[in-house]
């Protein structure tokens, strides 16, 4: 990858001296991230060593760009400015740098590095803002290790439940063990909540991780809103046979069950059309064995809509496609929602900052819903939040090929700079760089 700065940037744009992040600094930033983790893609799975490793580069960063990096009690790593009095209400910046396993570089990624350019370049240009920046990188957003994700965001919005702290990950670590190897406490983690008010608001930049802004040729997305999203557990127990021996009419075979469960999942979004997708992307047999009828089969469901209504339906749907399986194939299954995160709002006046300042600065824009998960619709629940898409090539992500361009990111940057700006600039003119 190049880090010579993209030569996209508008020059007008820089002869009126409107503010720009400094492109060299955050794709080289992007590039020595991308570095941590990699194999087949990037696997820095939340609460990890190598997810660890990369939050010790951001914390780095963070004292780079003027902020004071501190680990909160949930192992969320927060950049607060060195002379912030307590109480007073932030402008915060933010996403993550946990991976799912074999993902890319730039989910979460973007957000977290992009959010310390935007401090870093404030500061380099004298220029203060109505409200102080603070730059977070949450714990564990992806959940990759089984737990269930955007962990930090609800500790932060306060919003944790009962199952997110008993949680085990696939090794059997208890979360307790898990964030305090990220440097938190779980007996504190009430700790971790921000007082209401303390979030004026919260802006996160983040790839499209779908097709839509590349095939239409827009620069950047004004997100509307975040999509909601229901994970079930799917249990089923059969009985362990001979693969040989056993007659195909005195099997019960937790596999063959599964296989029609994936298909029903599928079917829920792609022709029942109760839920806008469905997917089942995990699923564990035992014994696992080639010569052995499957006993016992977990599979995990991922259902998604905007509407929490449809997510209802879904669940529902699914527990009676599980009775029907059970009948058919003489199996026990079991239907157990794993994690909920409701659909959120992005804020009106966010958006319409967002959108001003994609426009300023020569950008197309379009509205447009996230198919994704985030971090900012957990802190939706505590303070208005917005976000700012740039283009996935291909529409590929959560996979190793996932990338966007290196003017894609330092647009989506810009955007975030002047969309801070905008809320409400105060002070000094801009001053040259200091370097
Ligand atoms: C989070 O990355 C998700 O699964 O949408
Ligand atoms: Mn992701
Ligand atoms: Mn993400």
């Amino acid at each position: 990858m190049s880090l010579e700065p993209p030569t996209f940037a508008p020059e007008a744009d820089r002869s009126t001296g409107a503010p720009r992040v400094d492109a060299r600094r955050l794709l080289d930033r992007l590039e020595r991230l991308r570095r941590i983790g990699a194999g087949h893609g990037i696997s820095r799975i939340g609460f990890s060593a190598e997810e660890q490793e990369g939050r010790a580069l951001i914390a780095d960063f963070m004292a780079e760009a003027g902020l004071r990096p501190e680990v909160d009690p949930a192992g969320n790593l927060i950049g607060l400015p060195p002379a912030l009095r307590s109480g007073t209400p932030v402008l915060m910046l933010g996403s993550h740098i946990d991976t799912v396993p074999e993902g890319g570089a730039y989910d979460g990624a973007l957000g977290v590095l992009g959010a310390i350019e935007v401090v870093q370049t404030l500061s380099e240009l004298g220029l203060r803002t109505h409200r102080p920046l603070a730059a977070v990188c949450f714990a564990n957003e992806e959940g990759g290790n089984g737990t269930p994700g955007m962990w930090g965001s609800h500790a932060v919005a306060g919003s944790l439940t009962r199952e997110h702290i008993t949680a085990v990950d696939v090794l059997g670590n208890p979360m307790e063990r898990l964030v305090g190897g990220a440097g938190g406490d779980l007996g504190r983690i009430g700790e971790a909540a921000w007082p209401p008010g303390s979030i004026d608001a919260f802006l996160e930049l983040h790839i499209e991780q779908g097709p839509v802004l590349e095939e239409r040729g827009i620069d950047i997305g004004v997100v509307t809103a975040i999509t909601g999203r229901v994970t079930a557990d799917v249990e089923i127990t059969g009985r362990t046979n001979h693969a040989g021996t056993t007659p195909m009419e005195m099997r019960r075979d937790a596999l063959a069950a599964a296989a029609r469960l994936v298909l029903a999942v599928r079917g829920l979004a792609a022709e029942d059309r109760i839920v806008r997708v469905a997917t089942v992307g995990r699923c564990d047999v035992e014994p696992g064995a080639w010569n052995v009828v499957p006993g016992r089969v977990r599979l995990r469901a991922d259902m998604r809509d905007v509407d929490p209504e449809a997510l209802d339906r879904g669940v529902a749907a699914l527990e009676a496609r599980a009775v029907a399986v059970a009948a058919e194939t003489g199996t026990g299954v079991a239907v157990e929602v794993a994690d909920r995160v409701e659909p959120a709002p992005c804020a009106p006046r966010l958006r319409r900052r967002v959108r001003a300042a994609a426009e300023e600065l020569g950008l197309s824009t379009i509205e447009m819903p996230s198919g994704a998960g985030h971090d900012a619709q957990i802190i939706a629940e505590a303070a208005p939040v917005g976000m700012i898409f740039v283009p996935s090539a291909g529409g590929v992500s959560h996979a190793p090929d996932e990338h966007s361009s290196d003017a894609d990111v330092v647009n989506g940057a810009d955007v975030l700079l002047r969309t801070v700006l905008g809320l409400g600039r105060a002070g000094a003119e801009p001053r040259r760089r200091a370097h």
